[in-house]
């Protein structure tokens, strides 16, 4: 996604270590690995060990490739392993959200179209499954979730209904899931997304703290900023960090912080307003529509 944008914004140089925080399927680390070449580094990183072993495989077999080391986990947790690994980041992109692989495989139960398990784990060994939420949490808890994380005027009535309909039994499947929400949700006329999309967005956000993982990422690189140059752990000197956000919930927050750190002096905005996918790019994927690249370089 906006890849051009981002090697363009991020302007990768030989010898440079980036940190991928979503290696996803390694398209945008295979393409600036490029321009790293034998000298520089990847550091790819991923929630999904079966993404981290693709984006591996593809960034090791470009011409003239980087070092790649690969770290299963969460984003969050980047900062510690490269400070416990003594590796320093002179670009770091985080492509927010999720894979292909991920919504397009019924098994992994990100999605109402085909059924599959209400899974939604984008790490299998993760904590907490969409069905273990959606059958356990109380209404309250339930609606404060599709709320926030969907911003589903009708929250209360979806989880109403999920409290409801889980009485008969526990909902397993994403098209029983699917099809509660919907009978919760009025479909207004000529409406073209599926009344179901905006809670399972939320459930998704819920049962991978989407935001708690972006938050804690944000809270390290304002740290990591506010120390001078040899007491840095993970970033090195004026490194670039590009980050692509693909709704409000996460923007708001990239947009704040960025913000913030700019005001005060320690870091230099190099998108002025955020970066947007162009005509091709929305034509042929629908979700670069709404794909948003902000980045900032550290001052020093
Ligand atoms: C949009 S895809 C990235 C695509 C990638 N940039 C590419 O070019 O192929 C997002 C990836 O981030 C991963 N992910 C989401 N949240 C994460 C987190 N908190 N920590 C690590 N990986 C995460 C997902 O598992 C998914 O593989």
């Amino acid at each position: 996604m906006l890849l051009a944008e981002t090697i363009e914004t991020l302007d990768p140089q030989p010898g440079q270590t980036l940190l991928d925080c979503t290696a996803g399927l390694g398209g945008h680390s295979a393409a600036i690995g490029g321009h790293l070449g034998p000298t520089g580094r990847v550091v790819l990183v991923d929630l999904d060990p079966g993404n981290l072993e693709l984006a591996e495989a593809r960034v090791s077999g470009i011409d003239e490739a980087p070092e790649v080391v690969a770290i299963h986990g969460s984003f969050a947790q980047a900062p510690r392993e490269l400070a416990e690994r003594g590796i320093l980041a002179d670009l770091v992109i985080a492509d927010l959200g999720f894979a292909s692989t991920q919504v397009d495989d019924p098994q992994r139960g990100f999605s109402f179209r085909g059924d599959g398990p209400l899974d939604m784990r984008m790490d299998p060994t993760g904590p907490i499954t969409c069905e273990e939420l959606v059958n356990t949490l109380g209404e309250d808890d339930l609606t404060k979730i599709i709320f926030e994380f969907g911003e589903e005027r009708f929250a209360r009535r979806v989880a109403r209904k999920l409290v409801e309909a889980r009485q008969a039994g526990p909902i397993q499947t994403t098209s029983q899931l699917a099809a509660v929400v919907r009978r919760a949700v009025p479909r207004a006329p000529n409406q073209r997304i599926d009344s179901a999309t905006r809670t399972f967005q939320a459930l998704r956000i819920a049962v991978n703290d989407e935001l708690g993982a972006l938050e804690g990422l944000l809270g390290s690189i304002e740290r990591e900023a506010a120390r001078q140059g040899d007491d840095r752990t993970w970033l090195g000197p004026i490194a670039r960090i590009a980050i692509i956000a693909f709704h409000s919930l996460e923007d708001r927050p990239v947009k704040r912080r960025f913000k913030r750190l700019t005001d005060a002096g320690l870091t230099e905005r190099l998108t002025r307003s955020p970066i947007t996918a162009g005509d091709a790019e929305c034509a042929e994927n629908r979700r670069a529509r709404s794909a948003k690249l902000r980045a900032i370089r550290l001052t020093r």
